[in-house]
């Protein structure tokens, strides 16, 4: 097969971390027969330096011409809140989202086997494993719901955010995550805030018919803070956990956490026509962007991620993250994840390492 990929290089140790994943895939197509197009596609702060904008026209149709797309990093302090909408790189992720209808950010957070004592948790805790698929809601709710900044009589400035959710988006996103337990290990846990918003409560009912329709899967109703509460108690018990854009993107960072880097964790974003968009769930790391000193890891198991969801390759999939889990079982390390005194690899010698075992 040749397959044609977008690469969103972006900002701070972006361009790295890519070039790394870039490499791997080649070496998988040597392996297994396939050939890649690489097509760049300017997205995010680099964009706002060299264009004005950080989402350039036209980028979600070359992004749509693709079978997948492979992004670094976007984002900076040079490009802060400060700046206007347009020159925010976030604004960018935001509208390739929408505009690729990619309402379904799958966050795996596994504890590799290697990494076990990486893991911020009691040993105890650790050792029963720690494997769950977060599947978040990427297109709908307060991330994209109308906002207003008006100027009262007497309370001074308001604002608003609107949170909005339609039975047809709540199950499409629920359908995913059961399909996705189908294939792991059979549980659902649905998180959300029915105790107070009326949002959640549609979400929750439009869960419970879902729940029915797939009986072969168990099903729990988790309320948000109870959530957060046993992600760090006994994150053990979850398996696949959905939910609404906003609850996602706090959850997905405390999950990643507990597996002891966010330098590993990879991530696919899909809706059902479009390309699938793939990407390391870490930031750009200005600090260390340019040194070698990034973990190429997240973004290369977001080539994996990629195989497995967009070109249903199980097979090259399994043998990148085989890759990874005998790099990191013989002992290697890039410096967010050495402990003191081992010393560490540099990004490009990660990626070497990475591609020799495959
Ligand atoms: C994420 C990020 C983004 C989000 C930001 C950068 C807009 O935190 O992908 O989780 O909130 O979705
Ligand atoms: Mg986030």
């Amino acid at each position: 097969m040749n397959y044609k990929i977008a690469l969103i290089r972006g900002d701070g140790i972006g361009p790295e971390v890519v070039n790394e994943a870039v490499g791997v895939m080649e070496a998988v197509g040597k392996k297994f027969g396939h050939t890649f197009t690489f097509v760049d596609v300017l997205l995010g702060g680099c964009a706002t330096d060299a264009v004005g904008k950080s989402y350039p026209d036209g980028t979600a149709e070359k992004c749509k011409s693709c079978d997948a797309v492979l992004l670094g990093a976007v984002g900076g302090p040079k490009w802060g809140s400060d700046k206007p909408a347009e020159q925010r790189p976030e604004t960018a992720l935001l509208a390739i989202r929408k505009d690729l209808g990619l309402y379904a950010n799958l966050r795996p957070a596994a504890l590799r086997p290697a990494m076990l004592d990486a893991c911020p948790l009691k040993k105890e805790t650790a050792e029963k494993g720690i494997d769950l698929m977060m599947v978040r809601e990427l297109t709908g709710g307060i991330y994209f719901g109308k906002r207003d900044k008006y100027q009262t009589e007497d309370r001074g400035i308001e604002c608003t955010d609107l949170m909005a959710y339609s039975e047809k988006e709540i199950e499409r996103i629920g359908r995913r995550a059961f399909e996705l337990a189908r294939l792991r290990r059979k549980k659902v846990s649905s998180v959300d805030k029915a105790n107070v918003l009326e949002t959640s409560r549609l979400w929750r009912s439009v869960m419970h018919r879902l729940a029915e329709e797939y009986s072969d899967v168990q099903y729990e109703d988790v309320l948000v803070d109870n959530c957060a509460m046993q992600l760090v108690r006994d994150p053990g018990q979850f398996d696949v956990v959905v939910t609404e854009n906003m609850f996602g993107d706090i959850l997905s960072d405390e999950a990643s956490m507990v597996t002891g880097s966010i330098g590993l964790l990879p991530s696919a974003s899909i809706g059902d026509t479009a390309p699938g968009l793939y990407e390391p769930i870490h930031g750009s790391a200005p600090d260390i962007a340019g040194q070698d000193k990034a973990n190429p890891i997240a973004t290369i198991l977001s080539v994996a991620m990629m195989f497995r969801y967009s070109f249903q390759r199980a097979e090259e999939a399994n043998a990148i993250e085989a890759a990874v889990d005998a790099v990191l079982a013989e002992g290697w390390r890039t410096p967010d994840i050495a402990e003191s005194g081992v010393k560490a690899i540099g990004t490009k010698e990660m990626g070497r390492l990475i591609r020799e075992h495959i």
